[in-house]
């Protein structure tokens, strides 16, 4: 979120270098950020992986990567050619103190090349049980010393419970301070999530209407057509509550739900945000039944293509109880909101690949025009698409033309790419300058992902002590099961998931 594009020289380790992320996200990110010129003079990137390999043909690999994954298509190969030369391969067991001394040659050597004090940045993207062994083994080093620079990366899933969070936080903070731990939610670099908070406190316009006297409830969606493609063996022990809606979700509810930040500092916006998790009515196992959902998606037809059901994909148990789908009604206890629902879903194998919110604003508290001129009346609607298109939408009441008062529903819309044609960075770019500037504002501190742990725990608990779910119950290509449906239609209302281009 810092605006000057210097960026300190930088040793970066990416544990798990040969995996998936580093190919599909972290190498394009950091390759787009020396496009935009937001990369330092001075720059190492060490990947750390099992496979035997040579730099050159590593490279190789990553420029393939960027190729297929970047946004901004294939690479340049005058660009490419130098950018490449910061990144190197190593072969290396990271479970071995050897490695370790080797790393700290390496980050030596580095730091007299560049004549001062680098970044020293730690980036775990592995399998979550070797996180805490890791940050030992560095610590043992003394590579965790120099406070300032050297930072620790930290992938989700961070936990799979309050208990697991909390552990991992105390392992991790004997021998890190908070300001080294970057916890993180790749939601939270994503443009328009970043834009919620510009939307709500750059503008006078809308936030003395942002409570409970205007606003009648809230949604948010965020559905994904894909299913859980090579990922069964992690998603299977995971479900879809603690890899969307326990992170990912709740924290565009702690951005819609926040308080005015006194200023943008990294503390005082996570404090804001943690104190709206704080502030939500705790469900117990008798509420669970009422106030959340979850499902599992049998076959079905997506996008005109048949998908196998969860249970038959690749290293998913037979007879896995695992959800696919989980919905949440929410409340929150504070002034500003008692008394406006939040309800929010999350699946795979759903209908349609959309993250959306929508704020339901209160009927005005009269109606002074004759009934003929009201018959389309409807009251207005906020609507914030956050992917794949983006922008918002606004709904209100206007004259229609004509002789006579009659008024219907119109738009009134911000498009993201109409107003910035020049293309968005991705989240994972913010969040690489971030980490190498040294911002942990869009990181998750401690106390907020233990505070989202306690929110969805007493879901997660019910449901594991209450293993028969019925699944599969949702088709693929369906927008999760009946029951989710009720969930809502409880409190009067029904599901909205609306495009980007579709009239409000
Ligand atoms: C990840 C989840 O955190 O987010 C995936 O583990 C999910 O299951 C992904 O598909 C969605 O991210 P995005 O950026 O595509 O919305």
């Amino acid at each position: 979120m810092i605006a000057e594009n210097e960026v300190k020289a930088t040793h970066m380790t990416i544990f798990g270098g040969s995996g998936d992320l580093t190919k599909r996200k972290l190498i394009p990110g950091l390759y787009n950020l020396y496009l935009e010129g937001s990369f330092p003079v001075n720059c190492k990137i060490l990947c750390i992986g099992r496979t035997d390999m040579t730099d050159e043909g590593f490279r190789k690999l990553m420029k393939a990567g960027v190729d297929k994954y970047s946004r901004r298509g294939k690479s340049i190969k005058k660009e490419w050619d130098i950018f490449s030369r910061f990144i190197f391969y190593l072969e290396a067991d990271f479970l071995k103190p050897a490695f370790y001394k080797k790393l700290n040659v390496d980050i030596n050597k580095f730091e007299k090349e560049v004549g001062g004090v680098a970044n020293k940045i730690f980036y775990l993207a592995v399998n979550p049980q070797f996180f805490s062994p890791i940050a030992d083994f560095i610590n043992a080093q003394g590579l965790a010393a120099d406070k300032s620079h050297s930072r620790l990366v930290i992938e989700k899933p961070f936990g799979t419970d309050l208990k697991t969070a909390r552990e991992l936080n105390e392992q991790l903070l004997k021998n890190y301070d908070e300001e080294q731990l970057y916890r993180i939610d790749h939601y939270l670099g994503k443009e328009t999530v970043q834009n919620i908070l510009a939307f709500r406190f750059a503008n006078a316009l809308f936030e003395p209407i942002w409570n409970r006297n205007y606003i009648d409830h809230i949604q948010i969606t965020v559905a994904e057509k894909i299913g859980v493609e090579e990922r069964g063996g992690y998603y299977d022990h995971s479900g879809a509550l603690r890899d969307m809606i326990q992170n990912h979700v709740l924290q565009l509810v702690c951005l819609i739900a926040m308080e005015p930040p006194v200023n943008f500092t990294a503390n005082e916006i996570r404090n804001k945000k943690v104190d709206v998790l704080h502030a939500m009515k705790k469900m117990n196992a008798e509420t669970v039944h009422k106030n959340a959902v979850r499902g599992q998606y049998g076959a079905g037809m997506v996008a005109g293509k048949k998908a196998v059901a969860y249970r038959k994909e690749p290293k998913v148990d037979k007879e896995s109880t695992t959800e696919t789908f989980a919905a949440l009604k929410l409340e929150i206890e504070n002034w500003r909101w008692n008394g406006v629902p939040i309800y929010i879903r999350s699946g795979k194998r759903m209908k349609e690949t959309i993250s959306v919110i929508t704020i339901d604003f209160k009927p005005v508290p009269h109606h002074s025009f004759p009934q003929c001129a009201v018959e389309n009346w409807q009251p207005n609607r906020m609507v914030m698409n956050l992917q794949p298109d983006m922008g918002i939408r606004l709904r209100f009441q206007a004259k229609r033309p004509g002789l006579e008062m009659k008024l219907s529903p119109v738009d009134m819309l911000f498009n993201y790419k109409e107003a910035y044609p020049s293309g968005l960075p991705e989240g994972y770019e913010t969040l690489l300058l971030d980490l190498m500037q040294g911002d942990q504002t869009l990181f998750m501190r401690a106390d907020q992902v233990e505070a989202a742990w306690e929110v969805v725990t007493p879901a997660l608990n019910a449901w594991r002590e209450n293993g028969d779910a019925n699944f599969p119950d949702y088709e693929a290509g369906k927008n999760g099961p009946d029951a989710v449906d009720a969930l809502i239609a409880r409190d009067g209302y029904s599901w909205l998931m609306i495009p980007f281009d579709e009239k409000l």
